[in-house]
């Protein structure tokens, strides 16, 4: 048996909008009634029906033999309104907090996963100045309001991509496709991450506070053609690296920093690593929209459904490893799973990857937990219902689960805190 440190942590993680359904106050909500944003017109519509019986599933994860859930508080439910709470909303959450706990299973809370309320969206997001400072209250409140049942917390998840998709692509709300206006929302989202990294500290000296960062390794696509290789560098210093550096108060490698952003030094307790894939990266002087890189799969590799990415677990030591090189924070595996309809990869590809993490801790990387997304199929943003990630199954439609079998293979994991022999 390769076992893992004792008081490690086992566990699944979600969002609020993809589980709870019926999140009318955000610019997701909205801009799913859009034609065309969506996969198939699907919706979030009742997601998973978190939001009144979350708990069923929260059984699940006891029967999972989880200690640990990484979940989301909806910031438009809480503040429906600028500065009007909706005090529902908090006893709810503290309801769903406290079931956790009393299963044994302690929770990670992420202030912002991807929407921002409508009052917020509509008065500029990420681009307006001032979203600093209401992102600074939102987190100040949720110290005061979830404190005595929470102290480990993730600011914003996944803040490269929220640029990328939502700044640069064009994809995600607010739809926009402009590299000084991605650059704007991109410092914005750094300054929000420290001024709600020092409130919730202010509120809870005690809380552990760090991002969920999504890293994935940028390889060159022909090993030895310079062009390619500088290619994937400086992609790899972009999309992974600037963010944490700019936050750990590195000097950043790439030359890149975001301007403006000197004040947020110093503002990482941990770093949450969300890591799923790797890329290969090409040069084309023709992808002016993608700076000069287009990026794919290797070419022959395993490739999880609708081509979501290569499976490659040993991308998850090199992530991990090159954190932990750069910034000597204690690190967390926040997300990592990958969409498996049929669960035809997922029992290898958890197997994979948790062996990956287990050579990294032999390496002496201090790795806290584990965070598989996600316990069950939910609302995958534009993917919408059709991208499967659950350990357990969910028909949208009729609310059943079905366990997988990969359910069961990590279930044997957490129970044993130790990998099977091989
Ligand atoms: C991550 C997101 C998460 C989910 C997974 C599949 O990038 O943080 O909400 O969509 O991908």
């Amino acid at each position: 048996m390769r076992r893992f440190p004792d008081g490690f942590r086992w566990g699944t993680a979600t969002s609020a909008h993809q589980v709870e359904g019926c999140n009318r106050h955000n610019d997701w909500w909205v801009f799913e009634q859009l034609p065309g944003r969506i996969y198939g017109g699907h919706r979030s519509g009742r997601a998973c029906d978190w939001w009144r019986h979350a708990e069923a599933d929260f059984d699940r994860m006891v029967e999972l033999h989880l200690n640990a859930h990484r979940l989301s508080v909806e910031w438009s439910r809480l503040e429906p309104e600028p500065g009007r709470v909706d005090e529902g909303a908090v006893q709810r959450y503290r309801q769903m907090l406290q079931g956790l706990r009393s299963r044994g299973v302690e929770p990670m809370v992420t202030l912002h996963h991807f929407t921002l309320p409508l009052w917020v969206a509509r008065r500029g997001g990420w681009e307006n100045p001032a979203v600093v400072g209401w992102f600074r209250t939102h987190a100040r409140r949720c110290a005061e309001w979830f404190g005595d049942l929470v102290d480990l917390w993730v600011t914003v998840n996944e803040p490269n991509l929220v640029v990328v998709l939502g700044y640069l692509q064009g994809r995600h709300p607010p739809e926009v496709r402009n590299p000084w206006r991605a650059r704007r929302a991109a410092r914005h989202l750094l300054l929000a991450h420290a001024a709600a990294y020092h409130a919730l500290h202010e509120v809870q000296p005690h809380a552990r506070v760090g991002v969920a960062h999504h890293l994935r390794p940028m390889d060159p696509e022909r090993v030895r053609h310079p062009l390619d290789r500088w290619t994937a560098r400086w992609h790899g210093e972009w999309f992974n690296w600037m963010w944490l550096d700019a936050l750990h108060g590195s000097t950043p490698r790439g030359g890149f920093r975001p301007w403006g952003t000197e004040e947020c030094a110093g503002t990482l307790d941990f770093v949450g690593v969300n890591y799923y894939t790797r890329d290969r990266v090409r040069f084309s002087p023709w992808a002016v929209h993608a700076a000069l890189g287009l990026h794919r799969p290797t070419r022959g590799a395993p490739v999880s459904d609708f081509q979501y990415g290569e499976i490659y677990p040993e991308g998850l030591r090199r992530v991990l490893e090159e954190a932990w090189r750069r910034y000597r924070r204690p690190l967390w595996v926040t997300e990592n799973g990958l969409p498996d309809a049929e669960d035809r990869w997922r029992p290898r590809f958890l197997l994979d990857h948790l062996e990956a993490l287990h050579r990294t801790l032999a390496q002496g990387v201090p790795v806290l937990g584990y965070y598989h997304w996600s316990l069950v199929d939910n609302f995958e943003w534009t993917e919408g219902w059709r991208m499967k990630f659950g350990l357990v199954a969910v028909d949208p439609a009729s609310q059943r689960r079905q366990a997988r079998p990969s359910a069961t293979v990590y279930a044997q994991v957490c129970a044993a805190n130790a990998l099977p022999d091989p």
